[in-house]
């Protein structure tokens, strides 16, 4: 079928973070939404179709966990990623976070070290400090327009005794990349090496643009995949988030069994049969929408990008590789972070992500989410112009 990614929802008055809550978390309740990693779209026809039965039903008792789930697991990773998976590997978790928090919980001690690479998706300091260890930043490096992994600085990292885990996040929260084989198998040396231990988040893995392949930390060798357990879903890809649903990835059974044994002690990991059913649709069904997504989001991104580099030069667009978070460069403009914040969500009232929440490394920079109908990144690109134009470092200041 053809899925009409232009047709807008109102998701006002719904319960949604995204639309209901920008006052709260953003500051503004008149900016347009375009923050958390969540899509305007409706999720695909068989996922809608799955929870209709579902809730027709009118009984959503206790679910168990049948085969369907992790058959249609194993069938996506094989699909999208060419990566072949035993059912056996695949654990259901309500959503990928609870694995960050439990692998530090399980794998270290307080005051031991995590590793990850800011600037980086913030949920992920919070699985660190507020378990009582310590952030090892091997901060990425912007060069050229690109960000890169700095290989010196991880190996010092690495090498020392209190660093047990580090967070890969593939494709990278906010920065866009799809790191590369080569890049996955220098990580993946040093932290084995090392005795570090990967924990991969590839929630953004289906969002990949032409150019680019995504590539699962565990899928580069066999002693890559021992020592490390990914998180992956639908969430992101059909737009199930609020459904809880995931699942989580080992090969190696004693760190199986040691992480989910936490996963299970205070009973946090429950099915959700709403959840159950639509994971298994999208996962099963799934890619007739996920390739006519990504046609639309390089759409946007590319309205985006045009409309930036014709009217805002000053505001830089990260070319990403993949998801559709979009990583704003607002340097030129001089703001300090609190000016800058003002200037999106009071003058443009635009709702986005404030860089400085992912690390001091985002400090001058913005996190835009595009995965949303086109009309709205129009109107946000109209809003942005106005404020832009009516701003000291506009036009006005040249003519
Ligand atoms: C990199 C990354 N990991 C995890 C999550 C959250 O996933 P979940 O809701 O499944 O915990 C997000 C959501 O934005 C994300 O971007």
């Amino acid at each position: 079928m053809k899925y009409e990614f232009d047709r807008l929802v109102d998701r006002r008055g719904t319960y949604s973070t995204k639309w209901d809550n920008v006052g709260n978390r953003i500051g503004n309740p008149n900016a347009l939404p375009m923050w958390v990693a969540d899509m305007d779209f409706p999720a695909p026809q068989p996922v809608i179709e799955a929870v209709r039965r579902r809730a027709e039903s009118g009984i959503y008792g206790y679910a168990f966990l049948p085969p369907e789930f992790r058959e249609a697991t194993v069938r996506w990773m094989q699909l999208r990623h060419g990566w072949d998976i035993s059912q056996g590997s695949v654990l259901y978790i309500s959503s990928i976070l609870p694995v960050l928090f439990a692998a530090v919980q399980t794998f270290t001690e307080p005051g031991d070290k995590i590793i990850l690479q800011r600037p980086v998706y913030y949920p992920f300091f919070q699985a660190v400090e507020n378990q009582g260890r310590v952030i090892s930043s091997n901060s990425l490096l912007l060069r050229d327009g690109r960000y890169e992994m700095d290989f010196e600085d991880l190996e010092r990292r690495a090498a020392d005794p209190r660093a047990k885990i580090m967070f890969l996040c593939n494709p990278h929260n906010p920065v866009g990349r799809v790191f590369s084989r080569e890049e996955l198998e220098r990580v993946g040396e040093i932290c084995l090496r090392n005795h570090v231990l990967v924990i991969s988040d590839e929630v953004h893995s289906d969002f990949i643009y032409p150019g680019h392949k995504h590539i699962p930390m565990a899928s580069v060798s066999a002693e890559f995949a021992a020592n490390t357990i990914t998180a992956v879903s639908p969430s992101k890809s059909f737009n199930t988030a609020g459904l809880r649903a995931a699942a989580m990835i080992t090969f190696q059974d004693e760190l199986r069994d040691r992480i989910h044994a936490v996963l299970q002690n205070d009973r946090s990991v429950s099915i959700s049969t709403f959840g159950l059913d639509a994971y298994i649709a999208a996962y099963s069904g799934g890619e007739e929408y996920m390739d006519q997504l990504i046609p639309y989001l390089e759409g946007n991104i590319h309205y985006l990008d045009h409309a930036l580099k014709a009217g805002m030069p000053k505001i830089k667009l990260i070319q990403p590789e993949g998801t559709y978070l979009m990583w704003l460069d607002c340097r030129e403009l001089g703001l300090k972070d609190p000016e800058l914040d003002h200037f999106f969500t009071d003058e443009a009232e635009v709702g986005l992500d404030k860089g400085f929440w992912f690390g001091k490394e985002g400090s001058g920079f913005m996190r835009m989410n595009v995965a949303c109908q086109r009309a709205t990144i129009e109107e946000a690109v109209r809003r942005m112009q106005r404020a832009y134009d009516a701003s000291d470092f506009g036009p006005c200041q040249f003519g």
